[in-house]
């Protein structure tokens, strides 16, 4: 047991009224270290949103352990150690992007942690303007980046995102991702981040994980070597379009039964 990386190991989950020969995971083994930025992608039914929840200490496991930078997911979890953000946002609707922002701090502040500046946070996300406004006035996007914004000033050790841009045009998509690495980068936080784009697994990540259904586990981890910062040199180069490629063909041999969707491997 590690205090400098995210273990999982033998890690099976069948939901309660499941078919027991089919498990939503079976025999997941993982290692993500300390401030690394890695992608979870498969296609739907895999376990993706179950790993990110047992993981968050959200969500009971069968047999197999997880441990959280030395701690049980539980014990992260109560210490609010741990971020989520879901694909949907989930702001208060009475309160305005200031104030969804700086809530983290209130909550922190009880739990003996520090917590980030919410002006700070607001600039990174490029919403100084709309600080005063709520969120029915917001876009999709606008509100996805109030999420994060809100999510990092928890300073959270650990940062799981379900999905978090998949509901988004690609032009907003492809900015918010440059925002999330600039706060993945300043406040060092840990992500893990699921997605069905291997474009974007590729354009944030340090590591892809790629996983396989029927079971659900982990098929392959493919190390990105880009540079960083991923700027718009790096995502257009040819070692980009190399890397998309090695994921998709990781996701097509996951699938050589036949189970891959031709959207996930064409994308
Ligand atoms: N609350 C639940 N109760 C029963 N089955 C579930 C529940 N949540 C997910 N499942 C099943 O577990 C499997 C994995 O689901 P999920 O983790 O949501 O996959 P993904 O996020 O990769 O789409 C699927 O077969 C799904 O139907
Ligand atoms: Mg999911």
């Amino acid at each position: 047991m590690s205090d400098d990386r995210i273990e999982v190991r033998g890690l099976t989950k069948t939901y309660e009224g499941g078919d027991p020969r089919r498990p939503a995971l079976d025999g997941v083994d993982l290692d993500i270290p300390r401030r690394r930025f890695v992608s979870l992608i498969g296609p739907s039914g895999c376990g993706k949103s179950t790993l990110l929840r047992v993981i968050a200490g959200l969500e009971d496991h069968d047999t197999g352990t997880v441990t959280v930078f030395g701690s049980t997911p539980e014990s992260m979890c109560e210490a609010k150690a741990v971020g989520l953000v879901p694909q949907t946002p989930a702001l208060l609707p009475w309160l305005n992007v200031r104030r969804n922002v700086s809530l983290p701090a209130r909550v922190n502040r009880r739990a003996g942690r520090g917590s980030e500046d919410p002006d700070l946070l607001l600039r990174m996300v490029d919403l100084e303007d709309a600080a005063r406004r709520y969120p029915h006035e917001l876009s999709g996007g606008m509100k996805q980046r109030v999420a994060i914004a809100r999510a990092f000033g928890l300073r959270p050790d650990l940062l799981l995102m379900d999905e978090p841009f998949s509901a988004l045009d690609e032009f907003t998509r492809e900015a918010l991702q440059l925002q999330l690495l600039g706060l993945w980068e300043r406040m060092s936080t840990t992500v893990v981040f699921v997605t069905h784009s291997v474009r974007e697994a590729v354009t944030l990540s340090d590591e892809v994980v790629v996983m396989s259904a029927r079971p659900g586990r982990v098929h392959e981890v493919l190390p990105v070597d880009l540079p960083r910062p991923r700027d718009g040199a790096v995502v257009t180069g040819p070692l980009m379009h190399a890397l998309e490629d090695r994921v998709r063909a990781s996701l097509q041999s996951a699938w050589e039964v036949g189970a891959a969707p031709d959207d996930l491997v064409r994308r």
